[in-house]
């Protein structure tokens, strides 16, 4: 089976809203249409009524599309820059408000003031050399505070100036050495040195693109809250689950995510890296990893076989690191049981659910993320669950991208 490009981020790049800024944690568009639209791997229909919840909303694809067909939705999601720029990214904005900023903006930075303008300022990343070089940095700190004092900071406030702010996250990353080729962030050999013209040349191209695409308003409600979805309490039963959790595959979405967080304010410190990444699904960055040395599962909880299975072979694996990347392991598959067992309470007779996921490999041991899921599910009183593969991932590795659906009857 070849691998799919459609069925990654990469498909969502120019498509409006989709595209305002490239995270890999997210998923494919063309994966929610599917499900909502007429080519269902699993059945034809089209979904016309009914409320959308995604319990892990990442960067909105979900409640976008929902709300691009017309369908409201409710999505959580415990990452704080993510649930800014979700909340941020699902609004509809006056274009009139939108003209103005743009103008607003280009004026200013045309302005004698901001040629004279000399504060800066750098936020405190480790290894930030390997990112931008020192002249770049200064440019991208001076624009910083220029537009800090212009505009406030990032506000969960339904405001034009978060569009501003998207812009410059855009711009951190298009002047980085980052490269995307992995499926984990990495850097090119040197960083390119930018002048202050193409820096703000860039600015100017990425709000562009973001104010055009912010006047198509999104024709349903898009509500996300910032939470736990360990312990999701709605004001509403849901019809529809569409969601792609974190996979247990050790990629942190604060690592990657760490440039965007520390330049907008979401981010300070390594131990605060260390503890965002504890309390989300799949965590195991900085502080995290050690914490799962002397985390201990809940031993009232009957786990499907294959992860026992699973989980041991990881352990007597390496006698170094085996013992933690299977208590990973067993963590992730409890957070994801935690999650399946709360949320029953918040859905309608017949909700139909689809989680995308992926399987992983620890020391030759294959972590069967389709099988467990399905037995997890079953426990719970969940009907049908089953599992189709999407995309093969890798082409060395038996690695597989699944899509599992399965109802729940009350
Ligand atoms: C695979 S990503 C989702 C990507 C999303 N489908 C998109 O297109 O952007 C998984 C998300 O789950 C979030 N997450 C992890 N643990 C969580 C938890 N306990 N509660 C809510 N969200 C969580 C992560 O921060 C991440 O954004």
């Amino acid at each position: 089976m070849a691998k799919n490009k459609d069925y990654t981020f990469k498909y969502n790049q120019n498509l409006g809203r989709h595209g305002w800024l490239r995270l890999t944690p997210a998923y494919s568009v063309k994966l929610v249409e599917e499900i909502l639209g007429e080519d269902n791997l699993f059945s034809k229909k089209k979904i016309s009524s009914g409320t959308v919840f995604d319990p892990f909303c990442g960067t909105a694809t979900t409640g976008i599309v929902a709300a691009e067909y017309g369908l409201n939705s409710m999505l959580y999601e415990i990452n704080p820059f993510l649930y800014w720029f979700s909340t941020a990214k699902s609004q509809n904005y006056s274009s009139v408000d939108i003209d103005d900023q743009l103008t607003h903006i280009k004026e200013s930075l045309n302005s004698d003031h901001y040629k004279e303008y000399c504060k800066s300022w750098i936020p405190p990343m480790k290894n930030i050399e390997r990112w931008w070089d020192s002249i770049t940095l200064e440019h991208l700190g001076k624009l910083h505070e220029f537009l800090f004092e212009e505009l406030g900071g990032p506000t969960i406030r339904s405001s034009v100036s978060n569009l501003a702010w998207i812009s410059f996250a855009r711009l951190i990353i298009e002047s980085s050495a980052a490269d995307f080729g992995h499926i984990s962030v990495s850097f090119k050999e040197t960083c390119n040195s930018y002048e202050e013209t193409e820096i703000l040349s860039l600015f100017i191209k990425s709000l562009e693109y973001i104010s055009d695409s912010a006047k198509h308003s999104l024709k349903g409600n898009v509500k996300i809250i910032s939470g736990d979805s360990r312990n999701v309490c709605l004001d509403e039963k849901v019809n529809y689950v569409i969601t792609s959790p974190p996979y247990p595959n050790r990629i942190s979405y604060i690592r990657e995510l760490r440039p965007y967080m520390y330049w907008l304010g979401f981010l300070n410190s390594g131990e605060e890296a260390g503890e965002l990444d504890w309390a989300a699904i799949g965590g195991t960055w900085g502080s995290a990893t050690s914490k799962l040395s002397t985390w201990k599962c809940d031993t009232s909880w009957s786990k499907p076989a294959c992860l026992t299975d699973a989980v041991n072979k990881i352990r007597e694996s390496d006698s170094k690191n085996g013992k933690t990347l299977a208590q990973y392991v067993l963590k992730f598959f409890y957070d994801i049981y935690l999650h399946f067992k709360n949320l029953i309470k918040n859905l309608e007779n017949g909700c139909e659910l689809y989680y995308i996921l992926g399987n992983s490999s620890f020391y030759g041991n294959m972590v069967h993320t389709d099988l467990i899921i399905c037995e997890i599910m079953k426990s719970l009183g969940y009907k049908n669950p089953v599992a189709k593969v999407i995309r093969k991932r890798n082409s060395k590795k038996e690695l597989f991208e699944f899509q599992i659906e399965a109802t729940w009857h009350t």
